[in-house]
């Protein structure tokens, strides 16, 4: 191919990208143009090749030879150039923030700190300039020196995506976007659009990779369809619908919506008075089988139950009872003692271990049925392993694998899967389907019915209202720290819930 075919004025053209990991092929020949000034969204099921992609990019991975690539009309050579990544912004689908370091020092860390005339470091323009791209996202409030690991999921998003935005040297340029959306809600996400629609109006191009395709079609203009490493389809969002945009990237296997079996008479999980930071009288009860949806926009406390019940998060007064017996929520190791299992929403921080194989991750938390005179029974591990890999559909189903090396999605389906394992009487989930794909998705939601109609309790907070409907008995919407409004049989559907949610 010669450079007389690229496309002279986009912001990122890319031709021939081809990676291969331990023989197999992850991505095959992808083309993709991205214009200047627009927003182009990558989408795709979980390991279709979306974050190698982004990484071939950003130049953590190499393409196999005969991958060219032009921006704005230069053309660069992999490896890139520093002066090529200059012009490129990256938001990693883990965010790439430092645990142990302060905001500061996290944004100063890409961008380097301005140095005054005898080398020192400027810490007052570093401060003034972190704290203006914060103010952005109305948080220049945070105290710059507070470590990261103290904010919460989506404020360290905010964070990520800030320090992505900073440091423009021209006007022009490309920023990636990885999943950045993932763990924020709907209106967060909305602050965040604004800014990079800023950006794309000076001439940049977006690449927004993404699963919630209501985001595809709000902001995109065109979007870009990988499907088992192949870029199937470049449509603009107007010419299509969203039935569409699924059967393009997972084919026609996406099932009906089943309706959950009706719940159960007795009380699985009883919450009384729960009171504390946050949150004020907390009162309600899931029965088994029973699956509760806790809705509610950014601070109405709907982020904070899940810790609070699970006790993972500072200590609250009120009740809590287990199939009738009392339990304290002093920690979730007690609360797993207690009958509870729990996914957080940050998978990374306090859910997987990223070093350990599958299989370990999938086991560790309860080895007793798989123990026995104190040795671990391999064959038993390994079959149930197996079964549970297959349950929730994970991509590529080795037991053996390191989770860190699988895609986003699927490091989430191990978490699930671990929780399911512990069969639980009372299933606690955090933003469980954060970063699963369209067609998963409605496997891992099948799942949770097939739980719940085994009589476990599910609680199901999340800020992403679309599928709780179907999916939900009951959902309960929050504001200002307590309970407003439980919907259920005519009201509970997606305009019903969403307006509750906005009232
Ligand atoms: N470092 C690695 N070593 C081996 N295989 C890898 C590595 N990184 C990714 N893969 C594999 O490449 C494939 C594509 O992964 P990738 O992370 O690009 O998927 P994705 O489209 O971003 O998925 P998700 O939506 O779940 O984030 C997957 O099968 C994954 O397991
Ligand atoms: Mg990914």
């Amino acid at each position: 191919m010669t450079s007389a075919e690229f496309t002279p004025d986009a912001a990122l053209d890319l031709r021939h990208a081809s990676k291969v990991f331990g023989g197999a092929k992850v991505l095959d020949d992808v083309n993709l143009q991205i214009h200047s000034g627009e927003i182009h969204a990558v989408v795709g099921q979980n390991g279709s090749g979306k974050s190698t992609l982004a990484k071939i990019l950003s130049g953590f991975h190499q393409p196999e030879p005969g991958a060219e690539m032009q921006l704005f009309g230069h053309k660069y050579e992999f490896p890139i150039s520093d002066e090529g990544r200059e012009s490129m912004h990256f938001v990693h689908q883990d965010l790439g923030l430092v645990d142990s370091l302060n905001i500061l020092d996290n944004i100063g860390l890409s961008h380097g700190y301005r140095t005054g005339r005898f080398g020192n470091v400027d810490w007052k323009h570093s401060r003034r300039r972190a704290r203006d791209v914060l103010a952005g996202f109305d948080l220049d409030h945070l105290d710059m020196d507070a470590p990261i690991s103290s904010l919460t999921a989506s404020q360290q998003a905010i964070v990520a995506i800030a320090r992505g935005l900073l440091g423009w040297k021209s006007e022009t340029g490309t920023l990636v976007l990885d999943e950045t959306t993932a763990a924020l809600p709907h209106e967060e996400v909305e602050v965040l659009i604004k800014s990079v629609r800023k950006v794309v109006s000076r001439g940049a191009g977006v690449l927004y990779i993404t699963h919630r395709l209501d985001e595809v079609f709000a902001f995109a203009d065109r979007v870009s369809v990988l499907r088992d490493g192949r870029l199937v389809a470049t449509r603009t969002t107007d010419s299509l619908t969203r039935e569409e945009l699924v059967a393009l990237m997972v084919g026609d296997q996406v099932g009906e919506m089943r309706k959950p079996l009706p719940a159960r008479e007795e009380i699985a999980l009883s919450c009384r008075d729960l009171s504390g930071e946050g949150l004020r009288d907390i009162d309600f009860v899931v029965r088994k089988g029973e699956i509760v949806g806790v809705a509610g926009m950014l601070g109405s406390g709907r982020e904070l139950i899940a810790d609070a019940i699970v006790g993972a998060s500072r200590r609250y007064s009120g009740t809590l009872e287990v199939e009738g017996r009392p339990v304290r929520a002093s920690s979730p190791r007690q609360s797993m003692k207690d009958g509870f299992a729990f996914v957080p929403r940050d998978r990374l921080l306090r859910g997987i271990v990223p070093k350990l194989p599958v299989r370990e991750n999938i086991t560790l938390a309860n080895l007793d049925d798989i123990k026995k005179n104190g040795h671990l029974r391999g064959k038993v591990e390994d079959a149930e392993v197996n079964d549970w890999i297959q349950a929730v559909g994970l991509r590529p189903p080795d037991p053996e694998r390191q989770v860190i090396s699988l895609s986003g999605g699927n490091q989430q389906k191990v978490l699930l899967a671990r929780a399911l394992r512990l069969r639980p009487a009372v299933l606690v989930l955090d933003e469980p389907t954060q970063g699963i794909d369209v067609g998963a998705k409605s496997a891992i939601y099948e799942l949770l019915r097939e739980t719940a109609a085994r009589g476990t309790a599910i609680v199901l907070c999340t800020a992403e209202p679309e599928d709780m409907p179907d999916l939900c008995h009951r959902v309960i919407v929050m504001r200002g720290g307590t309970i407003v409004d439980e919907l259920t049989e005519s009201r509970l559907n997606r305009n019903d819930l969403i307006i509750s949610c906005a009232s």
